[in-house]
């Protein structure tokens, strides 16, 4: 294990430099605990501690944001920790991005997504849990977009930009996905919902990434499971290996709705009409046999991000963790990502 670690801090600050980028982001992510560790992967994503749950590719850095409890090794205290990479495969934990701190989020940051603007500028769009334990969408735009590390967030004084629509469950409104461009040039989000009881995907439109106004009909729902969490929704190529930017439509390309529930990963493929927003899906979730997942294991909440420097489009999920509590206390962490 130390011999590993020696190699990580090494190659740690080895490509810090070489990448020029300031030694001073480097983070002692070494367990403060005094416990051997031998569950803890040297190779998948985990935070230097506690708990955590679950991407962008900007001037040449990637960028994960993870669902992280800075105070303990169990689910709580909801933030937005942040690491970057040249490679995906050695990470940099930066400072916190996003922390509990307003009233549209101080029961919690939840998950959300990154968008690249028209004009190249990184928005996050995230779930806070209000004074009322209400969850609402909020957005949070970088201090400074020249700095590639993308180190501060600030949330604008317009937030929160969604609040719970009728019939949708207030305590059941999350997980915003990556906006992509509809045929009238209007961005578009959804939003993982429980509607009268089943899951849905709420869908919202804006022309300023702003103001956002839902649309009449989900863009999708199913009155055969429980509320979808971090729904995930892309474009793929019917003939190509090439991954696709979110906003990409056509004949070659139809398009996959990802939801999480019942504890996995299940996903739908469909014809998407970016004009009428109408989502057409081959078999539906759970109305087969042959019901489509990512992973058969521990994996869930997962989230694909488009990485234009590669074509690819790369898919991050989060590795619940199994240990009882108490065993997540004397490790000091729980979970980790997988890729
Ligand atoms: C770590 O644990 C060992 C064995 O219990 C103990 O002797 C040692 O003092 C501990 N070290 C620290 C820094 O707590
Ligand atoms: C949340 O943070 C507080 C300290 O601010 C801590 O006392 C509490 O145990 C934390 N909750 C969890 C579940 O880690
Ligand atoms: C913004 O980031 C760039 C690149 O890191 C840096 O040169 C500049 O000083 C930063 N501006 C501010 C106001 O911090
Ligand atoms: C479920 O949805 C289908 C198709 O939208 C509809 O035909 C059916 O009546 C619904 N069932 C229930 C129990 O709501």
């Amino acid at each position: 294990m130390m011999k590993i670690y020696g190699f990580c801090v090494f190659s740690f600050c080895y490509f810090l430099i070489s990448n020029g980028v300031q030694v001073a982001a480097f983070k002692d992510h070494r367990l403060r605990t005094n416990v051997s560790q031998p569950y803890r992967t040297a190779y998948h994503f985990q935070p230097s501690k506690n708990w955590m749950n679950g991407p962008v590719y900007y001037k040449g850095v990637y960028h994960l944001f993870y669902q992280y409890n800075p105070y303990g090794p169990l689910w709580g205290n909801m933030s937005w920790g942040h690491a970057i990479s040249y490679d995906l495969v050695n990470w940099v934990h930066l400072d916190i991005a996003l922390l509990e701190n307003e009233p549209y989020d101080i029961n919690g940051c939840f998950s959300g997504s990154t968008t690249i603007l028209q004009n190249g500028e990184p928005v996050i769009m995230y779930t806070g849990v209000d004074t009322d334990s209400h969850q609402v969408q909020n957005l949070a735009f970088p201090k400074n977009i020249s700095d590639p590390l993308l180190s501060e967030w600030v949330k604008p004084s317009l937030n929160p930009v969604m609040s719970p629509p009728d019939r949708v469950d207030p305590t059941q409104f999350r997980d915003p996905t990556t906006g992509w461009l509809g045929a009238d040039g209007e961005w578009r989000v959804v939003v993982g919902s429980e509607l009268d009881g089943h899951g849905s995907a709420s869908l919202y439109k804006s022309k300023d990434f702003r103001t956002w106004i839902k649309s009449p009909s989900p863009l999708h729902s199913s009155n055969k499971t429980i509320m979808w969490e971090c729904p995930d929704f892309y474009p793929v190529l019917v003939n190509g290996k090439d991954g696709l930017d979110t906003s990409v439509q056509g004949k070659n390309v139809r398009h996959v709705l990802k939801a999480s529930f019942n504890d996995h990963d299940y996903y739908i493929l469909g014809n998407y009409d970016p004009t009428s927003d109408r989502y057409d899906v081959d078999v539906d979730f759970l109305d087969s046999k042959w019901s489509l997942r990512y992973d058969y294991g521990r994996f869930y909440a997962s989230k694909s991000f488009y990485d234009s420097d590669k074509k690819r489009r790369i898919l991050w999920s989060w590795v619940n963790e199994g240990d009882t509590d108490s065993d997540a206390f004397i490790k000091g962490w729980s979970g980790l990502q997988v890729i």
